[in-house]
C-alpha cells in the first residue's frame, strides 16, 4: 500500500499500478478497467487448469481452518460457493448484499490507494479477477483471486467487521489529505491482513494474508517464534512490518467490536501524536517488544 507508482501503458483504460520501486511490469490488463479501476470479471479467461488451481488452493486451506481460523470466518467461508470452480462475483455479491450490504467488484490487479479507499467507503470490495499460475501455487507476489476471495470475503459477511472495512475506506480518504497513509496502512496490515483474535477456545486468525497462506496460518497461531502483542492503536501505528517473510509480530484483538470502537475516533490527533512519538523514540521494528508489554502465548503450544 506504500507509494504506488503509475506506469503509463499503451492502453485505453486506466494506468496500471505497481507497488514499490521495481521495474517488474504490473500483472493484469488495465485496459479493461473503468475510471474507478473496477472491471467486469472476465469469466471466459479461466481455463480448466485455472479452476483446478482454485480448487486445490481452496481445499488445502479449508482443511487447515479448524483450530486456527476464527469461527466467524469458518462459518462464512461456505458463502463463497462450491470450491470446485472459480465463483462468479455476481453470485457472491448477491449473498453479501443481503447479509451486510457489501458487494464485490472485479479489478485487474492492484489499484491506487485512493481508488481502493473510495471503493471500500462505498462498501464495494475489489477482487482481482485472475488466478496465479500453477508454478506460483505456494507463493504469488501480487494478490490474486484466491487471496482476495478466500482471504477477505468471508469476514465481509460479519456485520461489525463489514462496518470496520467501510470506516477504513472513509478513513483512508481522510488520511490521504493528511498525508498519513503510511500510518494508516499499518493498521490495515496488522488487522485486515495479519490480525489475530482472542477467543474462548484460544488464539485464532482473522487476517486475510494469514488465512490465504498455506504456511503462515499455522505459524501465526501456534509457533513460539513470533511476538503477539495486544492491540493498541498508537503502538501499532509506530510498528514497521515485513512484506517478504512471515510476520515477526502480530497484534491480537479481543473482538471485532473492540477493533471497531478503538478505531472510531477521529484519527487527526492520533496521527499527530504518533508522528511526535516516532520523532522522539523512533519506529518499532517488527519482532521488537517494548518493556513491560504483555504478550500472548501461542495457541495449543
Ligand atoms: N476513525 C478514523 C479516522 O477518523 C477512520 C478509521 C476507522 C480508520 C476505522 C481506520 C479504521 O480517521
Ligand atoms: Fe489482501
Amino acid at each position: 500500500m506504500k507509494g504506488p507508482d503509475f506506469h503509463d501503458g499503451v492502453n485505453k483504460g486506466v494506468a496500471p499500478v505497481t507497488y514499490g520501486t521495481g521495474d517488474r511490469p504490473p500483472r493484469g490488463d488495465y485496459s479493461r478497467a473503468r475510471s474507478d479501476y473496477t472491471c467486469a470479471q472476465d469469466f471466459a479467461q479461466y481455463t480448466e487448469a485455472d479452476h483446478a488451481t482454485y480448487r486445490r488452493l481452496y481445499e488445502r486451506q479449508l482443511q487447515q481452518l479448524p483450530g486456527l481460523a476464527c469461527e466467524e470466518f469458518i462459518n462464512a467461508v461456505q458463502q463463497l460457493g462450491t470450491p470446485e470452480r472459480i465463483p462468479r462475483f455476481d453470485d457472491i455479491s448477491e449473498r453479501l448484499m443481503r447479509a451486510t450490504g457489501w458487494q464485490i467488484v472485479g479489478v485487474p490487479g492492484l489499484i491506487p490507494e485512493e481508488a481502493f479507499f473510495a471503493l471500500l467507503a462505498e462498501r464495494r470490495f475489489p477482487v482481482t479477477d485472475w488466478i496465479r499460475r500453477p508454478e506460483e501455487f505456494d507463493y504469488v507476489v501480487e494478490p490474486d483471486i484466491f487471496h482476495d476471495l478466500f482471504g477477505h470475503v468471508p469476514l465481509l459477511f460479519n456485520p461489525v467487521f463489514a462496518d470496520y472495512m467501510q470506516a477504513y475506506g472513509a478513513g483512508g480518504m481522510k488520511a490521504s489529505r493528511l498525508d498519513a497513509c503510511e500510518l494508516l496502512a499499518r493498521l490495515y496490515w496488522y488487522t485486515v491482513e495479519f490480525g489475530l483474535i482472542r477467543t474462548p477456545q484460544g488464539l485464532r486468525a482473522y487476517g486475510a494474508g494469514i488465512l490465504s497462506s498455506a504456511g503462515e496460518l499455522r505459524y501465526s497461531v501456534t509457533s513460539p517464534e513470533p511476538q503477539r502483542v495486544g492491540f493498541d492503536l498508537q503502538r501499532l501505528m509506530r510498528s514497521r512490518y515485513r512484506i517478504d517473510t512471515f510476520q515477526a509480530s502480530y497484534f491480537v484483538i479481543d473482538s471485532f467490536q473492540q477493533l471497531f470502537d478503538a478505531t472510531a475516533p477521529d484519527f487527526t490527533p492520533v496521527y499527530a501524536q504518533v508522528r511526535e512519538r516516532i520523532a522522539r523514540e523512533g519506529e518499532i521494528e517488527a519482532g521488537h517488544v517494548l518493556a513491560g508489554e504483555r504478550l500472548y502465548a501461542a495457541a495449543g503450544a
